[in-house]
């Protein structure tokens, strides 16, 4: 009975809750979507173009990637059996290091179950009591949750703001750790990498940067002479799951001790190592795949009015939550599918579709979306938002 009276009790506190949340319209749900080769989704017996994936590369589903991953499932099973620390070090995972820390030039790499957990892991074992932590505003949540868990103090700088960096770097601290991204998920704007790096030489600091939606897309790319240490993600270009940290051998060395994602969680799969693994040779052995995403965003952002794009994330802003969510579903009647982020995602009032362009969507299929998106919403500058 007493177990009744608490599982009821949970379920109320949880409903309460999801109540506070719905009437700040911060409740999320999932929609089953079938996701196919080239960018194609089915959702509620509709076939769409999805416009919001991470598959930027379009690796998600090609045939030598899938080939690879049957072939490690085949041979070394579907699971890692625990920490690489316990169960060992599989075949597969070294290589796929030892090529992720080539392509960031990079004494050494170490993979993690995810970008989220790779961020988790890094920051809290650099940084902790004592030490400090200098943040872009619109660091990845995932940044912003391992900067908490460090311990250390954390001094937030307005976005891509150098001399504000600069004045918080400047505060007393036992050890600095300045963190951004190379380009920002939810507007594809980049970093002034070059400018950071310098100011963290000069304040005693070290650069993290998290190339997730940076890296495998176009120029330029991230490498460590742009930051003292960079985390990925194998999620976003290469189509498939994990994370990364690159680095100087004694940070990777450190990691395998102190990093708690690392430490105490399952190594990834076998058949998903051998997936990325495979998907890095295609995107190494592949420039003109690389640079599409990119190209294609600038093709729409000149067939929508607006100006150049810094990445191949485009933002096309709304504003207003219900507005945007208006706009994503007349772009959905025409078979387009580009999800509307809303605060708490990004800052309440600047509402937009994410437009995210991939190697394998079809020109066509650009020139479209743009045509809708003019007619359908006005254009809004990011620079007037
Ligand atoms: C900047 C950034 N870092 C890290 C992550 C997390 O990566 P993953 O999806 O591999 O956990 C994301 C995911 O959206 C991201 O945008």
């Amino acid at each position: 009975m007493h177990m009744e009276a608490r599982r009821m009790d949970l379920e109320r506190h949880c409903a309460a809750k999801l109540d506070e949340l719905a009437v700040r319209h911060q409740r999320r749900a999932t929609v089953p979507t079938v996701r196919r080769a080239g960018m194609v989704v089915e959702r509620a017996g509709r076939v769409m173009i999805d416009f919001s994936s991470n598959d930027s590369l379009g690796l998600s589903h090609h045939p030598e990637v899938i080939a690879a991953a049957q072939q490690a499932a085949a041979e070394y099973g579907v699971g890692a059996g625990a920490s690489r620390l316990v169960s060992g070090e599989g075949v597969l995972a070294r290589a796929l290091e030892d090529d992720l820390a080539r392509s960031k030039g990079a004494a050494r790499s170490l993979l993690f179950s995810s970008g989220y957990a790779a961020n988790l892991g890094v920051v809290p074992a650099l940084v902790g009591i004592g030490d400090s932590i200098v943040i872009d505003a619109w660091a990845h949540a995932c940044l912003m949750s391992a900067a908490k868990l460090s311990g250390a103090v954390i001094h937030v700088f307005r976005h891509n703001d150098i001399d504000h960096a600069k004045q918080l770097l400047s505060l007393p601290a036992n050890k600095r750790l300045l963190i951004t991204e190379s380009v920002f998920s939810m507007d594809g704007d980049r970093a002034p990498l070059s400018s950071l790096r310098t100011v963290a030489d000069d304040h005693d600091a070290w650069l993290l940067v998290d190339d997730a939606h940076g890296a495998w897309v176009g120029q330029p790319t991230t490498t460590m002479n742009d930051a003292h240490l960079i985390t990925t993600t194998l999620s976003k270009a290469l189509g498939g799951l994990g994370g990364a940290v690159c680095g100087p051998e004694a940070l990777i060395e450190l990691l395998w001790s102190r990093a708690r994602t690392q430490v105490y969680s399952t190594g990834l799969p076998p058949p998903v190592i051998a997936a990325a693994h495979q998907a890095v040779r295609i995107a190494m052995r592949e420039p003109d795949r690389c640079r599409l995403p990119w190209q294609l965003a600038a093709r729409f952002c000149a067939a929508a009015d607006l100006p150049p794009p810094a990445s191949h994330i485009v933002p096309w802003f709304i504003g207003d939550d219900a507005a945007a969510m208006t706009a994503m579903t007349k772009l959905q009647d025409e078979g387009l599918l580009a999800v509307a982020i809303r605060a708490p995602t990004v800052p309440a009032g600047t509402a937009r579709l994410r437009l995210s362009f991939s190697a394998v969507h079809q020109v066509s299929d650009v020139d479209r979306l743009a045509g809708l998106l003019r007619l359908t919403t006005p254009v809004v500058d990011a620079t007037k938002r």
